[in-house]
């Protein structure tokens, strides 16, 4: 393992909490942030990152990721993603229940932290998966960032569908709740209707946007019910964004990805299964009603739903196809493509995709350029284009569904805990990440 040097990041475009850019020095003692200035002298430190023509971001703090250990680690492991959001400025994650075993208890949570500690690159925290007869592991276990109910879309213990068995989980306890919110009983019925249909386009239809809206409205009717802190995971349509537009109470947040901004029905006649995912891709109208909410603020941040699967389990062909993308190594660079080419600001996409992240889970010292906070940093280049190409992924599933795209703002250098654990297409695969620590 490497141990924590001082740095000093030189003449980088420096994101400052307000959102302005300023040319200057930051200097790093011990992990942390401690001085930004435009010119630091007379503080000699052991490492230092020429960071002329690039621009500094508070490290990606991703809040949706499957990263498969234990138990599926044929598509992907602890290392293989940590590799993966290395490369893709992402410095920490939450990572969901739906390994095997489920991670419904502390010894499943403490076993996932283990392996973290000694695999990681980047900084990890776990969710822990609600079931039917859990709730005792729901209120004790930690750490923890939160509770996942998978309400539609998963099969076996986490699957929580029936109000009556949501009910007593909303009702005790304060911890956070973060919703996959789709209707698994108008799932299960259309899945019927539509038998036998192999196109995968047939996906969005069979989990369509009423499947969606009906557990977005029943996960909201049962946090105002006992003002329970909620989070909906993944929101995919319109109009469950113009329902929280009209009612979201201070205590809900929401989330978007990258491919439900930027992927649309479209991409099935494109990449086919690939781009099947739960909740499903929605038409191009919704791609641009989702756009407006997170520009409003009625989405509050992005996620990426990381959830890789083998190109051959792909291939098996609809339905028999697993759902899921890959994504941490390309959101950023996604993101920052579109700023560039003038759908939101740098700052915006900072925000969402690290500040508001921070914020909504209560992680301290993250999600800014400030003295004090945790040196978790990306450099990126923000004057070039480049290609997203197949065989520089470092997921072990090994496909994107963004290959070929040409996009700007690819990662450079990547800085975790103050120690840099990638710099210009290496990884310092020494590096460890810290578990997360959340506020209560
Ligand atoms: O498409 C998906 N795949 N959506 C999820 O929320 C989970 C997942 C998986 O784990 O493969």
């Amino acid at each position: 393992m490497s141990s924590t040097a001082d740095l000093t990041i030189r003449q980088a475009r420096i994101l400052l909490p307000e959102g302005d850019l300023q040319v200057g020095d930051v200097l790093i003692q011990k992990g942390k942030i401690s001085r930004i200035a435009p010119e630091i002298v007379g503080t000699e430190t052991d490492v230092e990152v020429d960071a002329r023509g690039l621009t500094l971001f508070p490290g990606v703090i991703d809040p949706q990721v499957h990263f498969r250990e234990p138990g599926l680690e044929h598509k992907e492991d602890l290392f293989t993603a940590s590799c993966a959001c290395a490369k893709g400025g992402v410095t920490s994650f939450l990572e969901m229940p739906n390994t095997r075993p489920l991670t419904i208890n502390q010894a499943a949570m403490d076993d996932k932290l283990s392996r973290a500690a000694q695999k990681c690159l980047v900084n990890y925290g776990f969710f822990i998966g609600a079931t039917a007869d859990n709730l005792s592991d729901l209120l004790s276990v930690n750490p923890t960032c939160g509770i996942k109910i998978f309400m539609g879309s998963s099969h076996g213990a986490l699957l929580v569908s029936e109000e009556e068995v949501l009910e007593p989980i909303f009702a005790n306890g304060s911890r956070l709740i973060a919703v996959h919110a789709e209707d698994q009983a108008r799932i299960i019925q259309r899945r019927q209707q539509f038998k036998g249909i192999t196109d995968p386009a047939i996906h969005s239809q069979i989990q369509d946007e009423q499947a969606a809206l009906n557990a977005t409205k029943l996960a909201l009717k049962l946090s105002k019910k006992y003002q329970r802190r909620l989070h909906i995971l993944h929101l995919s349509t319109g109009v469950e964004a113009e329902l929280l537009r009209d009612d979201k109470p201070s205590w809900v947040t929401a989330e978007v990805t990258p491919q439900h901004l930027l992927l649309n029905t479209d991409a099935y006649a494109e990449i086919g299964t690939l781009a099947q995912m739960n909740p499903p891709l929605r038409s191009p109208e919704n791609n641009t009603i989702l756009w407006q909410a997170l520009l409003d603020g009625v989405i509050d941040f992005i996620a990426t739903d990381h959830a890789p699967h083998t190109l051959s389990e792909k291939a098996k062909g609809y339905p028999n196809s697993p759902s899921g993308m890959p994504g941490v190594e390309t959101s950023l660079p996604l993101m920052l493509t579109q700023a560039v080419q003038g759908r939101c600001t740098i700052a915006q996409v900072s925000n969402w995709m690290s500040t508001a992240v921070a914020k909504a889970y209560c992680i301290p010292n993250k999600g800014a350029i400030a003295p004090g906070f945790d040196a978790d940093l990306v450099l990126v280049d923000l004057d070039n284009y480049d290609i997203v190409r197949q065989e520089e992924l470092q997921t072990k599933c090994g496909w994107s569904p963004f290959t070929g795209w040409k996009l700007t703002g690819f990662p450079q250098v990547t800085i975790v805990n103050g120690e840099i654990v990638y710099n210009r297409g290496k990884l310092n695969t020494e590096v460890r990440g810290k578990a997360l620590t959340f506020d209560t």
